[in-house]
């Protein structure tokens, strides 16, 4: 039996706030949450929703430097443009502060302290990089160097962003500082760390036996960190941003920033319900939901959970952290630094009181088990023949004959007939699904029972035809429009979790404001006679020019961002090598090769090798196996579903007994790294190349 709730903590990541707002976001996390949410309140259920910036952290410190003013500058311009992206797009926080607000660094300075009074830490000085010019230590992203894993070579001492493996400043080869260039020197300097692993056989116990009903994705990166160990983390940092920690000794010391972020829920929900916050996070009758990216997973299941775990005193653990993957943008990695990205704040100049349309495709198009990608073209097609032609067209057209007929109020059903109460009984199943899927987290799923409601109604009415009977049977005609109408005030219930700013429209052209969930599924919402308000366009039609503007954008963001990859490298001396020109080919020759379009199905390691992948492709005319050199650049993980380009009719080979079908075709730069051939957008497979 599941577990009854009496209140929902929900808590979407809180965004660093060091850039703006974009799609990717809003996709993986803040719409999710607030659909999620919104669906909550419609029901009645007591329900809390709590954001708002992440302050601290070395990016930030950056960023500052670079545009020559204080982190506080920075925070509080990006705090105010996140707030404001988010408050258009109707995302509905209780709260959205953040985590440079007083109260925040109170209640994370006392988290700490208890932690550190009750000895739960272990303090240790161990040898860090300083950089001897800045006369200071250089905390993760001070530190950039070569990736050990893929060869970049702008990886940060916590993470490489090519390749997306997790670092330790000592791992990256031919370290330097960001701050003046120079080779760092260890220096020894003491930091308190959190004793992850004594806590290893509970968070076992509580997620892999526990949580089993997690995602997929959530569960599985959790059982991987678990089956490999766990370490002691730690908390604080040699920084002069952030939370000072709050013990003797300890200056030019701050909390980490994943110390004091998750924090920052509970600071957050203090700063909202000063007296009653505790009925939020100390009671089992809540129940707590984390909204988060897959980079944010291992925080949110295994570091926070710890702390509050070690800190006692009754806090509740997460039910759930549903995380989605991640959303690429025309087949690119989205990206800030390298402006690849659709902004909220751009969005909305460009498609003024469009919101739910983006709304609706990241939803439709949600990351939820996999990585999408988001493309103008999706975007358009949704909102032209989903939104428009679907959804808006019926309501339209059902508005406006009632108008016509009745002078706008609805009319009486005179006879139900077979089809009319087949189309009603529909209604309480769709509700159903949509409850089902919502409640598990599928949001993707839950929008298309909504959008089936509304396909539904549009059926009925082409099939009725009460435009046709208007002359012959106006006591039909006002049967099919009292059912249509019907169906529209359950669409604008279905739809307010999702589109809240087109379902208040669609309640105001209804005149039934407030319709409340437990509505939801009846055949009787309006009542005869009830008056409606002049029909609106719910939605309207994206010509293709408007889309052909965003594209023409991102092809201007690419060819900047080439520009100055260029510059960068030339002023670094670091332009690549070129290799001399093979010898001649005659066309005839050329010819033989039989080069198409392929997607890798499955790939994995060879046993005992470093560099092999042996990859299972798919090319259009079979299932084959290659085995590529390209391990050292790529895991499995990262190659599957990946269209590649390939020489298919190269002569099998054996390569440590495997036979390998065909080559992968690489771009290589001397000593540097190898990158696919990938068409300029996807295609099917077998499609040949020449
Ligand atoms: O990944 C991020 O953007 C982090 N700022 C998320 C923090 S979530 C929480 F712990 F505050
Ligand atoms: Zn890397």
């Amino acid at each position: 039996m599941e577990k009854k709730f009496k209140r929902h903590l929900v808590t979407a990541a809180l965004p660093y706030a060091n850039g703006g707002v974009h799609i990717g976001h809003l996709a993986g996390v803040y719409v999710p949450a607030d659909i999620y949410v919104r669906y909550l309140r419609l029901k009645g259920e007591e329900v809390i929703y709590i954001c708002g910036s992440d302050e601290h952290g070395v990016p930030i410190t950056i960023k500052a430097r670079e545009q020559g003013c204080s982190p506080q500058d920075i925070v509080d311009k990006y705090h105010k443009l996140i707030k404001d992206s988010f408050s258009e797009f109707g995302i509905s926080f209780d709260i959205y502060s953040r985590t440079s607000s007083k109260i925040h660094a109170q209640t994370a300075s006392e988290f700490f302290r208890r932690l550190y009074d009750e000895k739960v830490f272990i303090e240790k000085e161990s040898e860090q990089f300083f950089d001897t010019e800045a006369n200071c230590f250089l905390a993760d992203r001070y530190i950039v160097g070569t990736c050990p894993k893929c060869g970049n070579e702008g990886a940060y001492g916590d993470q490489c962003e090519k390749c997306g493996s997790t670092l330790s400043p000592n791992e990256l080869i031919n370290p330097h500082s960001k701050l003046s260039g120079s080779q760092p020197v260890k220096k020894l300097t003491k930091h308190w760390y959190l004793p992850l692993d004594k806590y290893e056989n509970w968070l076992k116990e509580w997620i892999l036996e526990g949580h089993k009903e997690w995602k997929t994705n959530v569960y599985g990166q959790c059982k991987s960190w678990l089956d490999g160990g766990l370490q002691p983390r730690a908390v604080s940092r040699d920084l002069d941003w952030g939370v000072p920690v709050p013990v003797e000794g300890a200056e030019g010391k701050v909390l980490y920033v994943w110390f004091d972020a998750p924090i920052g829920y509970i600071s957050n929900t203090k700063e909202l319900l000063p007296d009653d916050w505790e009925k939020w996070w100390k009671s089992p009758d809540t129940k707590m939901v984390h909204f988060i990216g897959k980079d944010n997973i291992v925080f949110h299941c295994i570091v926070f959970p710890t702390m509050l775990k070690a800190y006692g005193d009754g806090f509740i653990l997460p039910e759930n952290v549903p995380a989605n993957e991640f959303l690429n943008l025309e087949g690119d990695k989205i990206s800030t630094s390298r402006n690849w990205a659709v902004w909220l704040h751009e969005y909305l100049e460009d498609f003024p009181g469009q919101q739910d349309v983006l709304r609706y495709v990241l939803c439709a198009n949600a990351p939820e088990t996999k990585d999408n990608d988001f493309t103008w073209k999706d975007f358009q097609t949704r909102n032209n023949s989903e939104l428009v032609a679907i959804y808006g067209n019926f309501v339209n057209r059902a508005v406006v004959l009632t108008h016509k007929y009745f002078g706008g109020k609805v009319p009486a059903v005179t006879e139900l007939r077979d089809e009319d109460r087949a189309v009603l009984e529909q209604i309480p199943q769709i509700k159903e699904a949509l409850e089902n899927s919502l409640n598990s987290f599928k949001f993707r799923e839950a929008l298309k029972d909504a959008m089936e409601l509304a396909r539904l109604g549009n059926k009925y009415l082409t099939e009725t035809e009460p435009w046709k009977l208007a002359k012959s049977d106006m006591a039909r005609v006002a049967t099919i429009l009292n059912v249509s109408l019907q169906i529209c005030a359950n669409l604008s219930i279905a739809f307010t979790p999702f589109l809240p700013f087109s379902s208040a429209k669609l309640q105001k052209m209804l005149n039934a404001e407030g319709l409340s969930w437990s509505a939801f599924g009846g055949a009787s919402l309006l009542e005869s006679g009830h008056q409606l308000n002049p029909a609106e366009l719910l939605f309207a039609k994206i010509e293709d020019s408007a889309i052909e503007a965003q594209i023409e954008k991102l092809h201007r963001a690419k060819e900047e961002n080439a520009r100055k990859a260029a510059a960068e490298s030339e002023a670094a001396g670091t332009g690549s090598e070129v290799v001399p020109q093979k010898a001649e080919c005659t066309f005839d020759e050329f010819e033989k090769m039989d080069i198409r379009t392929a997607t890798v199905l499955e790939a994995v390691r060879v046993p005992k090798t470093d560099k092999l992948l042996q990859l299972t492709i798919d090319t259009g005319i079979d299932r084959r196996t290659i085995v590529s050199g390209i391990a050292q650049y790529y895991t499995p993980e990262q190659m599957v579903g990946r269209q590649i380009c390939i020489l298919a009719n190269l002569a099998p080979r054996k390569i440590r007994g495997i036979e390998s079908k065909g080559m992968i075709l690489m771009a290589s730069e001397q000593g540097g790294k190898m990158r696919f051939i990938t068409p300029e957008e996807i295609v099917g497979n077998g499609a040949t190349i020449g």
